[in-house]
């Protein structure tokens, strides 16, 4: 047994124990369980429903590096907790599993390899070490399955029984921060769905697209304006999460407003813009970098960039009469806000609403460009366009 390998696993674990979202977490998970081992490919299921929910695949040898190794992330695959697969036979059995050869697992055994990925994606899996993610109730969570392990000259090796005994070490760390950030997401759908009792079109599916939107965009525009993976990585997370809270004021907004068949009049419309403040109020003990974010993007998630956004600076978040003031302009406004703006307006316009209905894709789109300099940050919508092929995938995966 390597020793640098344990050191590395503790420093591994170290740094993902501070991740509080679970999509951030998972990906974080694979790719460091993936590189322990040198391993092209991975993916990781967790347990919902009796099915084993596909979360994550990363493939480099397909998918070229890191950043671009998670196109099927938003895919809706999921298989049953059985015997018939690899990852099912895992999950019952509680144990980890090395396979040299999927094409040539023996007919002894109850599990078979499902080649349909392969066939689709052209890609072709050997050996296979598979972990099922066990908690403290002795409870499996989830499986993860490691792909492809490499020698130094890129051949694919066989995983050896020292690498199963640092992945279960690996998994039996992990499953604690998985859990953390699983509650985190369940306490934040949980307030979402407080909101949703109010307006039922505000619901966990175009929160959940909202949050996915905004870190993808994030992501691009990031790295176009120089700021380090390392910083992207830890600001996506707290990105996704506040996101997702963009509209939680509107709990504060009455029915009758919020649930209009029709268009609202002056009046109503000025009610409803107050959501952007009931939010932030939520958010005001400043503190943690998480409370900043949330109030920024609930409070400007409408300011435009030319300045005709609402609500514009507001001096007391908690007067009693608040006065709109002249929208803010360009770069006052934050930038996870300018992010979230476009995001939730390409969501609205594609969803069904109160008072519209859904709008074609590709009107969707030209609106988008049209609004390029007016309503939106124009380097944000190209980043927009650039990951177009990932919000058309993450629309599909949540709807
Ligand atoms: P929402 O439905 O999530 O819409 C978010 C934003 O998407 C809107 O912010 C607007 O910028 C954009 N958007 C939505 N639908 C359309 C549309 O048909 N055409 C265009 N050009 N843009 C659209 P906005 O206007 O500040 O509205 C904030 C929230 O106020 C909306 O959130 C919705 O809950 C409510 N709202 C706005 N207009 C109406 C309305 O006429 N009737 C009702 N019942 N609610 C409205
Ligand atoms: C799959 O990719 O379908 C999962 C493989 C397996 O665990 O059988
Ligand atoms: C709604 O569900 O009508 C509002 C959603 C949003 O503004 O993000
Ligand atoms: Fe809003
Ligand atoms: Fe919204």
């Amino acid at each position: 047994m390597e020793e640098s390998k344990i050191i590395e696993i503790l420093r591994i674990l170290e740094n993902i124990s501070h991740i509080k979202d679970i999509d951030t977490l998972l990906e974080q998970v694979l790719f460091e369980a993936r590189k322990i081992v040198n391993a092209e490919a991975g993916s990781v299921f967790l347990i919902k429903d009796n099915y084993l929910s596909f979360e994550y695949v990363q493939n480099d040898f397909l998918y070229g590096n890191y950043e671009n190794s998670s196109d099927y992330m938003y895919t809706k695959k999921k298989i049953p907790v059985d015997n018939k697969s690899i990852a099912g036979y895992a999950a019952l059995t509680k144990k980890s599993l090395i396979i040299d050869d999927v094409y040539n697992i023996s007919p002894n055994n109850p599990y078979s390899f499902n080649r349909r990925f392969d066939k689709l994606s052209n890609y072709i899996t050997k050996s296979v070490l598979t972990v099922p993610l066990i908690n403290n109730r002795e409870k499996v969570i989830g499986v993860f399955q490691i792909i492809n392990p490499t020698d130094k000259n890129g051949n694919v090796i066989s995983f050896t029984d020292d690498d199963s005994f640092l992945a279960d070490l690996f998994a039996k760390q992990a499953v604690i921060a998985i859990e953390k950030a699983i509650m985190t997401r369940e306490i934040i759908l949980r307030m979402i769905s407080i909101a949703e009792l109010r307006d039922p079109q505000e619901t966990g599916a175009h929160v959940n697209r909202v949050g996915a939107y905004s870190v993808e965009i994030y992501k691009n525009w990031a790295q176009k304006n120089g700021i380090t993976d390392k910083i992207i990585k830890y600001n996506k997370d707290i990105l996704r999460i506040a996101a997702m809270l963009h509209d939680v004021g509107k709990v504060a907004i009455s029915d009758s407003i919020l649930k209009k068949k029709g268009k609202l009049s002056e009046n109503e419309y000025g009610k409803m813009k107050l959501h952007t403040i009931y939010g932030a109020r939520l958010f005001s003990n400043s503190g943690s970098e998480w409370d900043d974010m949330a109030r920024e993007i609930t409070l400007n998630h409408h300011e435009r960039w030319d300045g005709n956004g609402y609500p514009g600076y507001i001096n007391d978040l908690n007067a009693k009469k608040i006065k709109f003031k002249n929208g803010k302009k360009g770069d006052q406004i934050p930038i996870y806000a300018r992010i979230v703006a476009l995001a939730d307006v390409f969501d609205a316009l594609m969803s069904q609403r109160w008072y519209k209905d859904p709008w074609p894709e590709q009107k969707v789109f030209n609106f988008i460009l049209a609004e390029s300099g007016k309503h939106f940050d124009p380097s944000v919508v190209e980043s927009f366009i650039q990951v177009k092929e990932r919000i058309i995938s993450i629309w599909g995966k949540f709807s």
